[in-house]
């Protein structure tokens, strides 16, 4: 049984598509803990399915290494298999990257090489692409620039802001990254294979 860290700042839907997921005792991974750097909404989801959470509050980019260090000291109390990035709003620091990665992935609302960093659905908009996507990457110590292990494209249509593209983009990264989590637990995809 994969056990898994998830990582978020925002309303977690990814991370409540994967809790959904792993309730079912088929599926060959369990969410053990959620982080998050400050109280997040999606705090609420962990807490329904009954999954222990800890925040380390986001303490300014002058103190980033301090954050990466505590996070890192929360993350060995709970030994887990995999860390998930999904909606962490934060560049994940060096000393994070080097203990976890490639055990370390993240999804990302783009289709990789396109478009990372924070504002990947609105950047899309604002290129005029006609299509974009989502991804699920290794982290590593570059902007979403490590190995890509999934990714589909998604159309951009006439009308679409950034919220509703966003919330279009969505699905396809929960099942991609559903999909992922699963085939590491079975030994499918090997992460040391893909960095
Ligand atoms: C996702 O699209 C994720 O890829 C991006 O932020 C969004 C988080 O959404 N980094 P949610 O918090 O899982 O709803």
């Amino acid at each position: 049984m994969l056990t898994v860290a998830v990582l978020i700042s925002g309303g977690g839907s990814n991370l409540r598509a994967l809790l959904e997921a792993a309730s079912d005792p088929a599926y060959p991974a369990r969410v053990i803990v959620v982080g998050a750097d400050r109280e997040a909404d999606g705090l609420a989801h962990a807490e329904e399915f009954g999954i222990p959470s800890f925040v380390v509050p986001w303490p300014g980019a002058d103190r980033r290494d301090a954050w990466g260090e505590e996070l890192n000291v929360q993350l060995r109390a709970w030994r887990p298999d995999l860390v998930v990035l999904s909606g962490l709003m934060r560049l994940v620091p060096p000393a994070v990257v080097a203990e976890w990665s490639p055990r370390l992935i993240n999804t990302h609302p783009a289709y990789l090489p396109e478009f990372p960093g924070a504002h990947a659905v609105r950047d899309a908009l604002a290129a005029g692409a006609a299509l974009t996507g989502a991804s699920v990457i290794v982290v590593d110590d570059g902007v979403d620039s490590g190995p890509i292990l999934a990714q589909e494209r998604v159309g951009i249509l006439p009308g679409d802001d950034e919220s509703r593209l966003h919330e279009r983009i969505k699905p396809v990264e929960r099942r991609l990254l559903i999909d992922v989590v699963r085939r590491i637990a079975t030994g499918e995809l090997e992460l040391a294979a893909a960095s």
